[in-house]
């Protein structure tokens, strides 16, 4: 097996298949676009869902990259040796190309001939079959002719060989599963990869997607066959080098050494101050991730400023724990950006923001932190008192904190309520979060549980009123430069099947009279009822062409340009709308302040 650091793992990847005709794309944003269920990228097909459902790619059929992804599940399992929540995902697919007899072909020449793993350690897993999909026999003769014994290729059920949709509906299919013998013995006779025993470790997830899962919850076939792989930076990583954690690879060596330098502590040495570095290193890798992002997010209090507050909050309250100075954690800030620049350029390109942002987050929460414990002191202390009282008169009081009092530390001292059940966890207490999202409720118009929600849903359903509504958003970008200013520039878009929601630069709010005049643009777009005119070219074209869009395409891109008449020309992935007609009646129903210098409206199609 071969050691190797992170650029050379990524680097090995993209050659390898990018010799086999792959075009090398560059990461997406960690922000979906258009996608109203999930708050993150969380995948590598992610960003591809379009593709993979059929829409052309302008780079072609067989694609290669690594994404970075962000899933935020178990912010609170962080700390101990494996829990990340930012991480990258090597890919690489096929739309509608190759599929079977290749995709584990390279896979495995991959593995063998490039990281060097032989083939006693390997072991693979394929679809046992059901009443949707046939046993894979197929994959399991490839796997054969590869070398792989029969005793190492399981055969197993949906629950463990079958991925997606990654939502409700969608692209999903079987795959098969590639792990690492750890040389373990087996745990029992039917010892397996899908036994939690430690024995056999996940490297690569090879789908085959071949159905689409209707919203009725049936599955078609799709036109095309598709291959859809993942594996894991990180994880692959610990396997090669032989590491027990994943803070111990090149990602992380310098954060480390620098929280060991400043806390006077040794990572390993102790269990507390060990899982405080691992917190910090992993919530401060995660915010400057997010905070650096091509649709780069601020702290708020709602959808994914809501996560990276709590991220930074997490991470301020584990610096008190090493006792770290003030300037720690814009230090290690400043040792991811210094290692993820060379590979993810936004993140050096807006390192000024994400050093500014994390500081006055930082201060703003410093500054009420220490009161919020002395207001959490004096509940536990009611707390008290109040058993003690009952107990007199024969009554039991339980151990919990009420919603109202969690609340008043959310409002008053900016404790996200999740670091309060667990700093309350930690001093043997529950607390009533029922309570506190009632108490929530009544006080916000925004709910955060609806951003709870939605991170545990999937992808969005691309249907024909996404798309309508897609076109919508592009004829109000170029309503917008034509008549509220020419330096607007899109900050971010969310399309749910009942209204778009698109956000933009500008320091003021947009009058009446403009509403109504980007209400006629978009409306006389509508009743002009042009067709929609998708157009692949070169990024330069595109520029030359006018198109509104995000030129920071490396490697010559071939871009796609939707055309609407005179009314808007934009790169964009798609879908859309055929013909303008289609749309309906197009209402703005809000306008309001999104964050500093940046303004939002919400719409629908009547
Ligand atoms: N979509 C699959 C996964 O996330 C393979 O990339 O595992």
């Amino acid at each position: 097996m071969q050691k190797l650091s992170s650029s050379e793992l990524r680097e090995k990847y993209l050659r390898f298949f990018a010799e086999r005709g792959h075009a090398v794309i560059q990461s997406a944003s960690l922000i979906p676009e258009n996608d109203p269920t999930v708050l993150f990228t969380t995948a590598g097909m992610h960003p591809l869902v379009p593709y993979l459902g059929g829409e052309k790619h302008p780079m072609g059929k067989r694609l290669t990259d690594v994404q970075k992804c962000v899933r935020t599940g178990d912010i609170d399992e962080v700390g101990d040796a494996t829990h990340c929540t930012f991480f990258e995902m090597l890919g690489n697919w096929s739309l509608g190309d190759y599929f079977k007899k290749e995709s584990i072909g390279w896979s495995f020449e991959f593995l063998t001939q490039v990281l060097g793993i032989t083939i006693d350690k390997l072991a693979v897993s394929v679809f046992a079959g059901d009443d949707v999909c046939e046993r894979d026999e197929e994959s399991a003769k490839i796997w054969a002719e590869k070398g792989i014994p029969a005793d190492r290729i399981f055969y197993l059920p949906r629950k463990n060989n079958w991925w997606g949709p990654a939502g409700q509906t969608g692209p999903c299919g079987p795959d098969t599963e590639i792990f690492i013998d750890t040389g373990k013995e087996k745990c029992c006779d039917t010892c397996s990869p899908s036994c939690d025993c430690g024995k056999y470790i996940e490297i690569w997830n090879n789908v085959f997607m071949q159905f689409r899962k209707t919203k009725e919850g049936t599955y078609e076939p799709l036109e095309n066959k598709n291959v859809d792989t993942g594996m894991g930076l990180e994880r692959t990583l610990c396997i090669l080098g032989g590491y027990q954690s994943v803070y111990d690879t090149d990602l992380f060596a310098d954060a480390v050494k620098l929280l060991e330098d400043l806390s006077g502590k040794k990572y390993g040495e102790e269990e507390e101050s060990t899982r405080a570095i691992r917190i910090l290193c992993d919530h401060i890798r995660t915010s400057v991730m997010m905070l650096g992002d091509t649709k780069g997010i601020t702290p708020s209090n709602v959808d994914q400023g809501y996560i990276l507050r709590r991220l930074i909050r997490r991470a301020v309250r584990f610096a008190r724990v090493l006792n770290l100075p003030d300037h720690a954690l814009t230090s290690l800030a400043q040792i991811f950006i210094d290692k993820y620049k060379g590979v993810y350029p936004e993140i050096g390109d807006n390192s000024e923001k994400i050093i500014a942002e994390l500081t006055k987050e930082e201060n703003r929460f410093k500054s009420v932190i220490l009161d919020g414990y002395k207001e959490l002191d004096k509940v536990l202390f009611g707390i008290q008192k109040h058993k003690e009282f009952a107990s007199k008169n024969g009554q039991v009081v339980e151990d919990v904190i009420s919603g109202k009092a969690a609340f008043r530390l959310y409002d008053t001292f900016g404790f996200p309520i999740e670091m309060t059940v667990e700093i309350a966890k930690e001093r043997g207490y529950t607390v009533d979060v029922a309570g506190f999202e009632k108490a929530y409720q009544e006080h916000q118009e925004k709910s955060r549980a609806g951003a709870e929600q939605k991170f545990k849903g999937g992808l969005a359903d691309n249907s024909e009123i996404t798309a309508r509504l897609h076109t919508a958003t592009h004829l109000l970008n170029q309503g917008l430069r034509n008549i509220v200013s020419p330096d607007i520039n899109q900050k971010g878009s969310n399309i749910t099947a009942e209204r778009l929601r698109f956000d933009f630069n500008l320091d003021r709010p947009v009058t009446p009279e403009e509403i109504k005049a980007l209400e006629d643009y978009v409306n006389g777009a509508i009743k002009a009822d042009v067709e929609i005119i998708c157009e692949e070219m070169s990024v330069d074209q595109a520029k030359e062409k006018g198109a509104v869009g995000v030129f920071t395409a490396k490697y010559g891109d071939v871009v796609k340009v939707y055309t609407i008449g005179k009314y808007s020309c934009e790169i964009c992935g798609g879908p859309h709308a055929k013909r303008t007609g289609e749309l309906g009646t197009f209402k703005i129903t809000k306008e309001q302040s999104a964050a500093a210098g940046v303004r939002r409206i919400r719409a629908i199609l009547e």
